[in-house]
């Protein structure tokens, strides 16, 4: 299973990529936004210096709505650097978009994925990725896992090449329920990633040994 990091801010980034666990990078427009960034060169530079983190796979948003609006942002991001996959949200533009993408050989994630119908339509498009939000499903009372398993079981009767990446996840089981499934991918916040380090028999065990260590060495 590979690990995306879901933020556009540089120190959690380089933060992730020093556990040594890192696969790559997803951000949205509001996780730019929260990193303050004025005017699209400045945007584009940020992109650049979160390529410059990390060995690939750094998801990119297109802002346009329209095909063309799309294509030509893609193409704009696709140049800032080999890591970029082209993230087009699930419109019937943006589906299009992806087709003509992989037609030319472009990466592209396919963003907002809801159901499993619009899952299909981004694969047979020919979308590297596509990003079922388990956690909004979660948030109105819908079972966001069950979409994931749903998809396992369709991608694999159908042999699509298109990888599942888990997003909108919010605790470390979405992550081991994810792994279970058989999710290709799974983009978290750091601090759930970090949440994954955590037991108290580990804390508990490890003060053990250094007490008895320390003990013997009187
Ligand atoms: C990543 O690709 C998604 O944009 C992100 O995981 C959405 O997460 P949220 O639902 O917590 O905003």
């Amino acid at each position: 299973m590979k690990f995306f990091v879901d933020t556009a801010k540089l120190d959690e980034i380089a933060k992730a990529e020093s556990y040594g666990v890192l696969d790559g990078v997803t951000t949205n427009p509001s996780l730019m936004a929260k990193v303050g960034i004025k005017g699209r060169p400045n945007i584009l530079k940020h992109y650049k210096a979160i390529c410059d983190i990390v060995s690939d796979n750094v998801s990119a948003e297109v802002i346009a709505t329209d095909y063309e609006g799309i294509i030509k942002e893609a193409h704009e991001l696709a140049n800032i650097d080999t890591k970029i996959v082209v993230k087009v949200p699930m419109i019937p533009d943006g589906v299009k978009a992806i087709r003509t993408l992989s037609d030319e050989g472009i990466r592209t994630n396919c963003t907002l994925i809801f159901s499993a119908g619009q899952a299909i339509l981004a694969a047979k498009a020919g979308a590297s990725y596509v990003s079922p939000f388990i956690g909004r499903l979660d948030d109105v009372s819908t079972d966001g896992m069950a979409l994931i398993e749903d998809l396992v079981t369709i991608f694999e009767n159908y042999d699509f090449e298109t990888e599942i990446l888990a997003a909108s996840i919010r605790h470390p089981m979405h992550i081991i329920d994810c792994a279970k499934a058989g999710a290709d991918v799974a983009t978290c916040p750091l601090s759930v990633i970090e949440q994954l380090f955590n037991h108290p028999l580990t804390d508990k065990g490890l003060a053990g040994f250094l007490a008895d260590y320390e003990a013997s060495q009187k």
